[in-house]
């Protein structure tokens, strides 16, 4: 089964529009129209305007790192799917482990983001992962079963298609330290045998699952290669265009 590789940077918290518009631009100009990889930036909620303009005509997509899932109205320091997609955010990160952490966000909500972005034309890529503590525990597999249920509550199999899972091991994130590809490729496997259970195989098989956690161009063949991850999402190295193109070019390689 061929699934289409998506590499996606979360730019979290850093560059400013200016900053934003550079750092796409570089990008949209190396890898032009090229779209054997969906390739997906996601800034601040204040950088999307710019961006999208910055990459307008070329293969790349833009996503957004939030959303509340309300039409409009009285959220205070919030952005609706109407909104994003206003600018033409085909994406958005939701689940994050940052946001589960710092703003507690619970499966609950991050499950009703997932279906109100879905609703909207707008693809989650749900993020979900263990815990230090909880791998040295032995509890991974099934923190990233209730993550993974809890998030995909009530939706459909015929949305899934536009469904992006990120695994992202939160003791790997920043951290320098990765997953090794056989630890990886471990949760990943169990996150499609959890999604085959859930919707069957034919559509568990078209899922994308992304790692998340300190990858770079030095670990990303190997983590590509294995046969359940299908991209990543990168933080610290989707900053530099360098870097972040030298991953976009090792999952065409792995293509
Ligand atoms: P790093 O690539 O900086 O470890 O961040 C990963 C991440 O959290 C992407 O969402």
């Amino acid at each position: 089964m061929s699934r289409k590789y998506v590499i996606a940077g979360n730019w979290k918290m850093n560059k400013t529009p200016e900053e934003g518009r550079e750092l796409a631009s570089e990008i949209a100009s190396i890898i032009s129209k090229d779209a054997s990889v969906d390739v997906v930036v996601c800034p601040s909620f204040v950088a999307l305007d710019r961006v999208s303009q910055a990459i307008e005509g070329s293969a790349m997509k833009l996503g957004a790192q939030n959303l509340y899932p309300k039409t409009n109205g009285a959220y205070t320091g919030e952005a609706s799917p109407e909104m994003l997609r206003a600018v033409f955010a085909k994406y958005v990160i939701l689940g994050h482990s940052e946001r589960r952490e710092y703003f507690g966000e619970s499966d609950a909500f991050v499950n009703e983001k997932v279906k109100f972005a879905l609703e909207n034309l707008i693809s989650p890529i749900l993020c979900i992962g263990e815990t230090l503590e909880q791998r040295e525990a032995n509890e991974t597999l099934e923190v990233v079963k209730t993550q993974l249920l809890g998030g995909l509550e009530d939706v459909e199999s015929q949305s899934m298609g536009n469904v992006v899972i990120a695994y992202e091991p939160v003791w790997a994130i920043g951290a320098g330290k990765t997953a090794t590809p056989e630890m990886a490729q471990e949760v990943h496997a169990s996150i499609r045998a959890l999604l085959t259970e859930k919707y069957g195989e034919a559509i568990a098989e078209k899922v994308r699952i992304l790692y998340g956690g300190s990858m770079k161009p030095a670990n990303a063949d190997s983590l590509l290669s294995q046969t359940d991850i299908d991209g990543g999402l990168i933080g610290g190295a989707s900053l530099d265009s360098k870097s972040f193109c030298d991953l976009i070019q090792s999952a065409r390689a792995a293509s």
